[in-house]
């Protein structure tokens, strides 16, 4: 996600918002800037890729000198990676940086182009900055005006922002998206997050939601938005840097299986308008969908474990054939893939060789292309002729989790839009599944809460197996092959995903005593078949982990652990299933001492074949 900073003292500004940019690197950006008050003026130095290129680009440009000012680093949400894009951004006085969602900037963005008001980038933030200079030009008064412009933001936001009317002054709101204010010794702060001014100074106030700050010589007001004045407590970082990086959590990963909630709303709630799907921005309309004849999910690892229940969701609601490919596979056997068919590339970096090679192979063979990438501008996402960006964040984890839950609540997205496309859904039922899958960013907190002890009770039970077994049947089969590959993949010990019902045809003869058998069975219409199955490798002396809903009737001597999570509408469930499968993972591999975050062998992104 984007970092923020801001200053107020008696440093060279410009070099205390870099170097605050800096401790925020860890959050992953593609491009930076920052704004200082020059002579009055506020002055702005802003530029694609690194905190090095913009440092080289002052070097040659000129760096902006003073006292007072705002930085960023930006991870693309709207707009791609670009100088233009970069923040910051302002209007005729006003100039910000802003962590988070607009939701609401299209309607935003024609209200001020019919006001004359001209854009120059693609981004959400400046229509933010646009807004506020609309409200400020009007009302003459910067809290009036943030408060004014903030009732009409939707969506998230921490913004970081000078008026030029006011120099030396740093104002700074927010709204889910962090904001602190560092308070030091004639010199005061803003970031997303302590590692930026840890240098500097431990003390800092938690802006609270719509709380304004106001930054400058006096020291740091806080009002509510009301213009109420606020008392702050004052807080004392005792974290490390690092551990700060995540936010208190020992790890990046289990900071990212609890960021899953705020990724889904990230990347569902802007394509949804009026209670059904709209993807009119990634390039997909009904007549788009009506006309497609074979679908074709190609990815690799976890991306294509999310093609896998994409497959089952829009087989079951679409009526549409899909064929699930590992990308390095489908590359080299010749496909038959032509006019008429759609290939869906899944990837989190968008830079993966396999999955760059299979969608320019598919699109030389005539198909059309749809990717559903991660990471703003990378070259899937440049190349493909359909785009969706989920809005995960960045992903520091090797180990995928948030970003493969959000890979999921697009394949729904699509899913719905498909099956409504072809007719296969009425608007009833479209609504239906769409306000469902509009609820799990809160079922998916919950499940986090309700699982999240069991699951390191169980990963204690895994430590000394050689190997193991994750089986179930339908979306609980799909979903047992990404449990499997996370535990393999951070934990070093084997596993195998299973198709339940194809155990007897000769995988069975594996199980031995007390071998672990992790059985995933939410599918009411498959329940009592994979209870048989789990009573297979019972008998055979399998010690039984047993994944099934709240509402489960679980027969007796079953399973030796049940784990349950709450009962939801069936086929949005591998969106809560799939939590306790990365959490067991994450607690055995903690109990065996690992690299979680950076497992041996492993890269965040395979860009080589
Ligand atoms: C996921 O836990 C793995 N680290 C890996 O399988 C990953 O999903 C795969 O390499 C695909 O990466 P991509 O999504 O960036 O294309």
């Amino acid at each position: 996600m984007c970092g923020i900073v801001g200053y107020v003292g008696h440093r060279d500004c410009s070099d205390v918002l870099v170097k605050a940019l800096t401790g925020l690197e860890y959050r992953g950006y593609d491009s930076a800037g920052i704004a200082v008050f020059e002579n009055q003026k506020i002055s702005v130095a802003k530029s694609k890729g690194k905190l090095k290129d913009l440092v080289d680009k002052m070097k040659v440009e000129g760096r902006p000198k003073g006292f007072a000012g705002i930085g960023h680093t930006r991870w693309a949400t709207h707009g791609e990676p670009s100088d233009i894009n970069s923040h910051p951004h302002s209007g005729a006085k006003v100039t910000l940086v802003h962590n988070g969602i607009i939701e609401n900037y299209k309607e935003l963005k024609e209200f001020l182009q019919k006001q004359g008001r001209v854009f120059l980038s693609d981004t959400d933030t400046e229509v933010a900055a646009q807004l506020l200079d609309y409200y400020y030009s009007h009302i003459k008064e910067p809290v009036k005006a943030i408060i004014e412009t903030t009732q009409e933001l939707k969506g998230s936001y921490a913004l970081g922002i000078v008026f030029e009317d006011f120099p030396n002054r740093v104002f700074a709101v927010r709204r889910e998206s962090p904001l602190i204010v560092g308070v030091g010794k004639s010199e005061n702060f803003i970031a997303s997050d302590v590692p930026a001014i840890i240098e500097y100074t431990k003390d800092y106030y938690l802006l609270e939601q719509d709380e304004i700050a106001i930054l400058d010589e006096n020291g740091v007001r806080v009002f509510d938005n009301h213009y109420q004045p606020v008392v702050k407590e004052l807080k004392t970082a005792d974290w490390d840097v690092d551990a700060v990086g995540k936010c208190g959590y020992p790890h990046y990963m289990i900071k990212e299986i609890n960021e899953q909630p705020t990724a889904i709303k990230n990347t569902v709630t802007p394509r949804v308008k009026d209670g059904m799907p709209c993807l009119d921005e990634c390039n997909i309309n009904p007549e788009v969908l009506r006309k497609i004849k074979n679908i074709y999910i190609v990815a690799c690892g976890s991306a294509m474990h999310s093609g896998m229940v994409g497959k089952y969701v829009i087989e079951e609601i679409a009526r549409t054939a899909v064929t699930v490919d590992i990308a390095s596979e489908f590359r080299y056997r010749n496909p038959i893939i032509g006019k008429g068919d759609l290939i869906i590339i899944v990837s989190q970096s968008g830079e993966t060789a396999d999955s760059l090679a299979a969608m320019r192979l598919a699109k030389e063979k005539g198909a059309k292309t749809l990717a559903i990438v991660n990471a703003m501008g990378s070259t899937i996402a440049r190349e493909a002729d359909m785009l969706i960006y989920t809005h995960a964040g960045p992903e520091i984890s090797v180990a995928s989790t948030k970003a493969y839950m959000v890979q999921l609540s697009v394949m729904y997205l699509f899913a719905f839009e498909l099956a409504f496309a072809k007719g296969q859904i009425d608007e009833e039922k479209y609504k239906y599944y769409t306000a469902k899958l509009l609820e799990t960013p809160e079922m998916v907190e919950k499940v986090i809460a309700q699982t999240t002890e069991i699951s390191q009770k169980i990963s204690m039970k895994l430590l000394t197996a050689d190997s193991l077994l994750y089986i179930g049947r339908g979306l609980d089969y799909a979903l047992s092959m990404e449990g499997s590959l996370k535990l393999k993949e951070i934990s070093y010990i084997h596993s195998e995903s299973y198709a339940a019902g194809e155990l007897k045809h000769g995988t069975i003869s594996l199980i031995t005593k007390d071998m672990p058998v992790i059985a995933v069975a939410t599918q009411s219409a498959l329940y009592e078949k994979t209870v048989s199955n789990i009573k297979e490798v019972k008998a055979r002396g399998a010690k039984v982990i047993m994944i099934c809903q709240d509402g489960n009737d679980v027969p007796k001597d079953i399973a030796d652990y049940v784990l349950k999570i709450p009962t939801f509408e069936e086929i949005l469930l591998p969106m809560l299933v799939c939590v306790p499968l990365q959490l067991i993972a994450y607690y055995t591999s903690v109990q065996k001492g690992n690299d979680v975050d950076q497992p041996r062998n492993l890269a965040k992104s395979v860009t080589v074949e």
